[in-house]
C-alpha cells in the first residue's frame, strides 16, 4: 500500500506524544489524525476511512480498551494497536479480547512503531484479499448450485409441458390410459408401467393399459385381486431386495411378479372429485437404479392432470351423446310425421357406413358418416309443413324451398361447434359429381368424399321407398339407375363399391 494513501489515527491524552508521532509519520508521507480520547477518535472514524489506530489505554471520557471494543463492533477488520506505559497481564488479556492486534510499550520507539504499522497493514491486506477470495469461492459455489437448480427446474417445466401437450391432444378415455403408462416409461424411465381402474363394488383393480421398454424379458404381472382397500395414497419403494414383493397398495394387494425381481416401485392413485378412479404404477427391474421423490412428483402430476382430462372427456362424451340423441330425436319426429320418410335417415346412415367401410374408410370417418347420415335432413325442420308434407308433386318454387334444407341443416350443426366435418357433409349431400347439384354446385372431388358416399346412399333409399307421388321402385331398377348415373350424378368410384355391396346382397 502506498504510504500517501495510508491514514493513521493516533489517540493519546498527552498532546506531546500526539505531536511527536504526528510529525514523524507526516514526514514519512502518511496522513495522520489525532484525538485526545476514545470519543474524539470515534468522531474522526465517522468521517475518515482510517487504516490503522494507535491508542493509549488510560485516557479520560473513553479509554483505549473501550475504544478498541467500539471499533471492533463498527469495523472488525480495522487494526487497533495499543500503546501502554505499564503493560499488565490483565490489560494484555483485555486487549486481546477486544480484538487489538498488537501493543507497543512506552516510551514509543517511532521506528519500531513504523515497522509495526507496515507489518499490520500488510497482514490486513492479505486478510482482506483472503476474505474476498473466500467470498468469491462461496459466491461461485452458490452460483453453481443456482445454475443446477435452474437447469433442474427448466427440465421439470419441460417435462410438465410435454405431459400437458400430450394430454391436450387426447380425446378419449382409452387413449388417456395408454398415455399415462407411456409417460411412465418415457418420462420416468420405468421398465414397466400399468394403469388399473379401481372397482369399488368388486374391491378389485382391473388392468386397462400397460407399457414396457422394448420387448425385453418382461415379467408377467397380475395386479388385480379381491379385497383390495381403496388405494388412497401415493407411495414409492426403493432398493428392494431380491424376492421382495411390494404391495400395490400399502398394506394389501400383493402383485405377483414372475421373473426378474423388482428394484423400485411407485403407485399413485388417480382421483376424480376425491374418489379413487384408478391407480397408475411403475416398476424398475434393473439393479442399481431407483425411482426418486422427483419421479413420484411427476407421476402424481401425470395422475392429477389425467384425472382432470378424463373427467372432461367423460363430460364431453356425455354432452356429445345427449346432443346427438336430441338432434336425432328431432329427425325421427320429422320423419314420423311423414309416413313415406319413416326411418329414412337411420337407413341412409347404415347404407353409407356399409359403402364407406367397403371403401376402406377409417374408424373416425365411419363415425363421422354415422352422425352425418343420421342428421343429414335435419334442415327440413326449417321447411314449412305445407311444403314438406304436401302430397303429390311440388311446384318449382316449392322445390326451391326444399332445396334449402342442406344449408339450414349445416347451419344448425355448425352452430354447435362439435361436428365440423359432419356439417360439411350435410351441406353437400345433394351436390352432383357433374357439378349440377346444390347448394354450391361443387364438382367431382371438390365434394367431400363422405358427402359423395352419402349422396348414393340417400338416393338409393329414396328411390327404394314409397313416396306420396309414386310407389317404391324395385331394387334392381334402383341399382340400374344408380349405375347409369355414375359419372354424372354420382362418383363412379362410390357407385362401383355400391354395386359390389348390392351384388353381395348386403342392401
Ligand atoms: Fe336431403
Amino acid at each position: 500500500m502506498d504510504k500517501n494513501n495510508v491514514k493513521i489515527l493516533v489517540v493519546d491524552d498527552e498532546e506531546g506524544i500526539q505531536c511527536v508521532i504526528e510529525g514523524y509519520f507526516q514526514k514519512k508521507g502518511y496522513e495522520v489524525y489525532t484525538a485526545g480520547n476514545g470519543v474524539e477518535a470515534l468522531k474522526i472514524l465517522n468521517r475518515v476511512e482510517i487504516n490503522c489506530i494507535f491508542t493509549d489505554i488510560d485516557m479520560p471520557i473513553m479509554d483505549g480498551l473501550e475504544l478498541a471494543e467500539q471499533v471492533r463492533l463498527i469495523e472488525s477488520s480495522l487494526p487497533v494497536v495499543v500503546m501502554t506505559g505499564c503493560p499488565s497481564l490483565e490489560n494484555s488479556i483485555q486487549t486481546l479480547k477486544n480484538g487489538v492486534v498488537d501493543y507497543l510499550i512506552k516510551p514509543i520507539n517511532l521506528e519500531q512503531m513504523e515497522l509495526t504499522l507496515t507489518r499490520i497493514l500488510k497482514e490486513r491486506e492479505y486478510f482482506v484479499e483472503n476474505l474476498i477470495l473466500k467470498e468469491e469461492i462461496k459466491r461461485q459455489k452458490r452460483l453453481h448450485q443456482l445454475n443446477e437448480e435452474l437447469l433442474r427446474r427448466v427440465e421439470e417445466v419441460n417435462t410438465l409441458n410435454r405431459v400437458m401437450e400430450d394430454f391436450a391432444a387426447i380425446n378419449s378415455s382409452y387413449d388417456m390410459y395408454n398415455k399415462i403408462v407411456e409417460l411412465g416409461v418415457e418420462e420416468l424411465k420405468a421398465d414397466q408401467s400399468f394403469f388399473h381402474i379401481y372397482s369399488e363394488d368388486g374391491n378389485c383393480l382391473v388392468m386397462v393399459a400397460e407399457s414396457s421398454v422394448g420387448n425385453s424379458s418382461n415379467p408377467t404381472l397380475k395386479l388385480y385381486g379381491k379385497d383390495i382397500p381403496e388405494p388412497v395414497k401415493a407411495f414409492i419403494l426403493t432398493s428392494l431386495k431380491k424376492g421382495h414383493s411390494p404391495c400395490l397398495i400399502a398394506g394389501a394387494g400383493r402383485p405377483d411378479i414372475m421373473g426378474e425381481p423388482i428394484r423400485s416401485f411407485m403407485s399413485v392413485p388417480l382421483k376424480i372429485r376425491d374418489k379413487v378412479f384408478g391407480v397408475a404404477s411403475a416398476y424398475i427391474f434393473e439393479a442399481g437404479r431407483d425411482f426418486s421423490e422427483q419421479d413420484l412428483y411427476y407421476m402424481s402430476f401425470i395422475a392429477q392432470k389425467a384425472a382432470f382430462a378424463i373427467e372432461n372427456i367423460a363430460l364431453y362424451e356425455n354432452i356429445y351423446e345427449n346432443l346427438f340423441s336430441t338432434l336425432f330425436a328431432f329427425v325421427t319426429a320429422l320423419e314420423a310425421r311423414d309416413q313415406y320418410t319413416h326411418k329414412h335417415s337411420a337407413r341412409v346412415s347404415k347404407y353409407a357406413q356399409l359403402i364407406a367401410e367397403e371403401m376402406g374408410c377409417s374408424e373416425e370417418e365411419l363415425d363421422v358418416i354415422d352422425v352425418a347420415g343420421s342428421l343429414h335432413d335435419i334442415g327440413k325442420i326449417g321447411i314449412p309443413d305445407d311444403i314438406l308434407l304436401k302430397p303429390g308433386r311440388l311446384t318449382s318454387e316449392e322445390y326451391e324451398t326444399i332445396k334449402s334444407h342442406p344449408v339450414i341443416g349445416a347451419d344448425i350443426i355448425g352452430k354447435l361447434g362439435l361436428w365440423n366435418r359432419e356439417k360439411e357433409i350435410i351441406r353437400h349431400h345433394h351436390e352432383r359429381f357433374d357439378g349440377k347439384g346444390y347448394p354450391d354446385g361443387l364438382k367431382g372431388h371438390q365434394i367431400p368424399k363422405l358427402a359423395r358416399i352419402l349422396a348414393v346412399a340417400d338416393c338409393y333409399d329414396a328411390m327404394a321407398s314409397d313416396r306420396s307421388y309414386r310407389k317404391k321402385m324395385d331394387k334392381e331398377v334402383v341399382v340400374e339407375i344408380i349405375r347409369d348415373n355414375a359419372g354424372t350424378q354420382f362418383d363412379p368410384e362410390v357407385v362401383e363399391v355400391f354395386l359390389r355391396i348390392s351384388d353381395h346382397g348386403f342392401l
